[in-house]
C-alpha cells in the first residue's frame, strides 16, 4: 500500500550525537572539543527546531560506546526548557531496566515538555551493557525480544491507567484527583508483575510516541506490534520499498493505523557537489583504522575483527546472538556483494553505518529524499550529519528550505505535541 503523495508532507528527525556521526567527527577542525556537551547538544537541538524538524532523537548504550555521553532522559529533559516544539526522542532499552520506572520517566519528560516526548524502544545492542548489571553474558537475541514485547505492553498499560480527566482540581469539592478515573494495572506476565497506577499524569499528547529501530523478524514484528514510529537501515531506494510495504502490510495485520517509517539518511551538504565531496573525502583521511575497524565490529554483530587483514576479505562471522542481526545481513551483503575488503568495508560504514548515503547540494539532496518519499519507500528521515553542529546547520540552512519550497516539508509548525507533528491519530 503505497501512500500517495497528495498533500503528504515529509517527516524529518535529527539524529544527534557528541560531535558528529562520522568515527573521526572529533578531529574535524571545526568541531569545538572544549565546549560542554549540554551546551553542544542545545545549540543542536534550537537549529533542529529553527528548522522545523518533527525531532530530536538520542541513542543509547548502558555501557560506554565510544565515546562518553549523557543518559538520554536525563538530557532531554533539560532540552525540553530550551525548545517549545521540537519533538524529544529518547532511547530507553528493555533489556536492563523495569517498566515501571521507564514508564514514569518518560511520562514524566511528556508532561515537563508539555507532550512532546518519544521513547526509542531498544533491546540493547550492546553485549558490553551485560557486566553492568550482574550478568556474564548478554541476553540472547529471541529472549530479549519476548521480554520486550512484554516490557512494552507493560509501560503501555501503566500510561493508561490515570485517565485524562482524572484531574479535576475541585477545591471547594475537596477531590483533588477522581478516584474512578485512576485504576490499578495489576498485570501477571511470564517477565513482570506490575500493580500499578502509574503516578505520573498523562500529558496533552496522551501517550508518549513509541519508536522501534529492529528490522530482523522479531523486530519487525515487535515494532508492527508496538511501535508508532520505525527508524531503519536501508542503504537503497528497492531496499526501503521493501521494508516499507513490509511493515505495513504487518502493521495492517495487527489491525493499526499506519506507521511513520523513517530511515537514516547520511547526508554530505555543499554549496556545490565539488564541496560536498571535499568535505565527505576529509572525514574520510581522518579515519583511524582501529577506531574505524572497532565501529565495524560492533554493527556487524559484536565481534573483535582486529586480528584479520585490513586487506583480506570480511572473515565468515556466526549469527550474531549479542548484536544487529539485520545489520549483520545487511553489512555483510554489502561487502560480498560488492567484493569489498575489510579496510573499504571499513571505510564505507565510517559515516553512515549502512544507511542511505547523499553527498551533494541543498538541490540534489532534496531530488534524492523527494525521490524515496514519492516512491513509497519512507515517510521521512532520521538525519544522520557527518559533524556536529555544522553538518546539521547545512541540511538546515541547504536542504529544508528546498524542500519547504517544493511544498514537501512545514514551514512552521502547526501543533504543539510530537503525536500532532507525526500526525499520529491512535
Ligand atoms: C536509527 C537507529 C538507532 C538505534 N539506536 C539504538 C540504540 O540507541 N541502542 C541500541 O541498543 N540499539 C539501537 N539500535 C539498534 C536497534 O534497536 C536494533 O537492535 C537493530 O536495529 C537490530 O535489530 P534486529 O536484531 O531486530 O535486526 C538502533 C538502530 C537504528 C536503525
Amino acid at each position: 500500500m503505497i501512500p500517495s503523495s497528495r498533500n503528504r508532507q515529509l517527516h524529518l528527525s535529527a539524529f544527534l550525537a557528541p560531535y558528529g556521526h562520522h568515527v573521526a567527527a572529533w578531529r574535524h577542525p571545526d568541531v569545538d572539543l572544549a565546549q560542554s556537551l549540554f551546551a553542544a547538544y542545545r545549540h543542536q537541538a534550537q537549529v533542529a527546531e529553527r528548522a522545523c524538524l518533527d525531532a530530536i532523537f538520542f541513542a543509547d548504550n548502558v555501557a560506554l560506546s565510544g565515546t562518553p555521553t549523557l543518559e538520554p532522559l536525563t538530557l532531554l529533559s533539560a532540552l525540553a526548557a530550551a525548545t517549545t516544539h521540537l519533538g524529544l526522542v529518547g532511547t530507553v532499552t528493555t533489556t536492563y531496566n523495569e517498566p515501571y520506572h521507564v514508564a514514569r520517566k518518560v511520562a514524566s519528560l511528556d508532561a515537563i515538555s508539555n507532550g512532546r516526548a518519544g521513547w526509542n524502544l531498544v533491546t540493547s545492542d550492546n553485549a558490553a551493557e551485560a557486566g553492568n548489571f550482574g550478568r556474564t553474558q548478554h541476553v540472547p537475541h529471541a529472549e530479549r525480544y519476548a521480554r520486550a514485547r512484554e516490557f512494552h505492553d507493560v509501560v503501555d498499560g501503566l500510561w493508561g491507567t490515570i485517565a485524562q480527566d482524572a484531574y479535576v482540581a475541585d477545591k471547594a469539592g475537596g477531590v483533588l484527583f477522581d478516584p474512578a478515573a485512576i485504576r490499578p494495572l495489576d498485570h501477571h506476565g511470564a517477565h513482570f508483575d506490575v500493580a500499578g497506577p502509574l503516578n505520573v499524569r498523562p500529558s496533552p499528547q496522551g501517550r508518549p510516541v513509541v519508536v522501534q529501530a529492529g528490522s530482523s523478524d522479531a523486530g519487525r514484528a515487535l515494532a508492527a506490534a508496538t511501535a508508532d514510529v520505525v527508524f531503519t537501515a536501508q542503504p537503497t531506494l528497492a531496499s526501503a520499498v521493501a521494508f516499507y510495504r513490509d511493515m505495513q502490510a504487518r502493521r495492517e495485520r495487527e489491525g493499526r493505523g499506519p506507521l511513520r517509517i523513517m530511515p537514516g539518511i547520511y547526508a554530505v551538504v555543499g554549496s556545490s557537489e565539488a564541496e560536498a565531496q571535499d568535505k565527505y573525502a576529509q572525514l574520510q583521511d581522518l579515519i583511524d583504522p582501529k577506531a574505524g575497524l572497532a565501529l565495524l565490529g560492533r554493527m556487524i554483530g559484536n565481534f573483535d575483527l582486529s586480528g584479520y587483514p585490513l586487506d583480506g576479505p570480511l572473515p565468515e562471522l556466526p549469527l550474531t546472538n549479542d548484536g544487529q542481526r539485520s545489520r549483520q545481513q545487511l553489512l555483510t551483503s554489502i561487502a560480498q556483494g560488492e567484493d569489498l575488503t575489510l579496510r573499504q568495508l571499513m571505510q564505507r560504514v565510517a559515516g553512515g553505518r549502512g544507511h542511505f548515503t547523499v553527498i551533494g547540494t541543498g538541490a540534489q539532496v532534496a531530488d534524492q529524499i523527494q525521490t524515496w518519499f514519492e516512491a513509497g519507500a519512507c515517510d521521512g528521515f532520521n538525519l544522520m550529519a557527518p559533524v556536529l553542529p555544522g553538518g546539521l546547520e547545512d541540511f538546515a540552512h541547504h536542504v529544508v528550505p528546498e524542500l519547504q519550497r517544493r511544498g514537501l516539508f512545514r514551514t512552521a509548525y502547526t501543533g504543539t505535541t510530537l503525536r500532532g507533528h507525526l500526525g499520529l491519530t491512535e
